[in-house]
């Protein structure tokens, strides 16, 4: 897929450090900048011995920042300001010892409060010696970073200007431009307005009980924050779970297949993209019992269910039907299954995964297999932050294709 125009509009805080491949900071600002990038630099003091600040003053055409404790610069646009600024933080080159502050989570400089304060994705080209590179306490704090979402362009390996070979070589410019391209989602559905579904439903038994699923609603808010990132209107219908709302998203909590049927027909009719992602309970109870269901020692409990309605299918029947995209959690058979949704339920597109002991639900990983009328894309295991990105991307393709048809 091509992402040339995925950078445009998009604010980017470049953080440089104290690396001899600072010097390449200067190329890479004017790619970014020729990208559509909005930038600000922020140098730490490292960064400054290898490269004046006023070159990339001068390339990005906006001070660059150094000081955290910096009157006049905290006056200009402060840290924590910078921090809500940036949709990313891209440091590059990253070296050993901002790899290390990072992973500890200092704030000891103007560039890691940034990034301790920011919600903003935050990605890496590393630069360092080889040894540098290889030795386990710069791999230990990589991981640690990774765990965290912190996600890692190259590094590359060749000569190295201390004269050795190996890994460690800072990406060159054109290449980080292009590695950040993929990971962002374009700003191309400004105006447009997306409807998600997250979360499981709970269906009540009595006052006390319910019958629910193990969905932790975290693809369906990657998906709400994606969505916000390509510049949508967002309405995010989430079932019971305990997640901070993605910035930007209106959130409607409801706890039933029912109440989240009803919040989607109330709201879908101005959407431009539907999203189903929740686990939606199949069965609800025929009868919710108004007091606790007493346990009798020897009795066996039935309990009389019947089918939720479909919501997902609902929205795919109206007649002014938004972009419909579903989810398929399955067990085994994942293809034939999600691709038996997919016209059953009259979808656009549908991204299945499979699911089971530590895979789909709860955790913060996932792969995905998506499924369209013409076509198949397949996203190998990662974070679901990352892979949310990835889907909306493919989404809006998608949907634009399908829209200038
Ligand atoms: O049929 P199944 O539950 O496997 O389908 C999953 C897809 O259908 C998901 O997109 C889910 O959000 C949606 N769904 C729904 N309403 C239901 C059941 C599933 O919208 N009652």
């Amino acid at each position: 897929m091509t992402n040339n125009d995925a950078l445009v509009g998009k604010k980017i805080v470049l953080g440089v450090t104290g690396s001899i491949a600072a010097y390449k900071s200067a190329d890479l600002v004017r790619r970014l900048g020729d990208a559509g990038a909005e930038l600000r630099v922020v140098m730490t003091k490292g960064a400054c011995e290898f490269i004046t600040p006023l070159t990339l003053q001068t390339l990005s055409g906006h001070p660059v920042a150094i000081e955290l404790l910096d009157a006049d610069q905290e006056s200009a646009m402060g840290h924590i300001k910078l921090a809500r600024w940036a949709d990313w933080i891209l440091i590059a080159p990253a070296s050993a010892d901002t790899i290390a502050r990072l992973a500890q989570g200092r704030a000891d400089d103007l560039l890691t409060s940034l990034c301790l304060a920011s919600e903003s994705p935050l990605v890496i080209a590393p630069a360092m010696n080889n040894k540098m590179w290889e030795n386990q306490a710069t791999q230990e704090n990589l991981a640690q970073l990774q765990a965290r979402g912190v996600q890692l362009l190259g590094p590359a390996s060749g000569d190295q200007a201390c004269g050795e070979q190996g890994a460690g070589r800072l990406l060159e410019p054109t290449d980080i431009v292009a590695g950040l391209s993929k990971l962002v989602v374009p700003a191309k559905l400004r105006g447009k307005r997306v409807m998600i579904t997250a979360g499981p439903t709970y269906e009540p038994i009595d006052p006390v009980r319910f019958i629910g699923n193990r969905s932790s609603g975290k693809m369906g808010f990657a998906m709400a924050a994606a969505a916000v990132e390509a510049g949508a209107d967002v309405v995010l219908i989430a079932g019971p779970v305990h997640l901070m709302t993605p910035h930007g998203v209106r959130r409607i909590n409801v706890e039933t297949a029912q109440q989240m049927n009803d919040a989607v027909i109330d709201n879908v009719h101005t959407c431009d993209i539907f999203v189903g992602c929740a686990a939606v309970a199949d069965f609800q109870l025929e009868t919710v019992a108004e007091n606790k269901i007493k346990k009798t020692k020897h009795e066996k409990l039935h309990l009389d269910l019947i089918p939720t309605l479909d919501i997902v299918s609902a929205v795919a029947s109206l007649p002014d039907k938004p972009f419909v995209v579903g989810f398929a959690a399955e067990t085994e058979q994942v293809a034939d299954y999600a691709q038996d949704k997919l016209n059953t339920k009259g979808l656009d597109m549908i991204a299945a995964n499979q699911v089971g002991a530590n895979m789909g639900f709860a955790v913060d990983n996932n792969a995905l297999q998506v499924f369209w009328p013409q076509g198949t894309q397949a996203f190998p295991l990662t974070a679901k932050t990352q892979l949310a990105r990835d889907l909306m991307t493919l989404i809006i393709e998608r949907y634009n294709a399908k829209d200038s048809t």
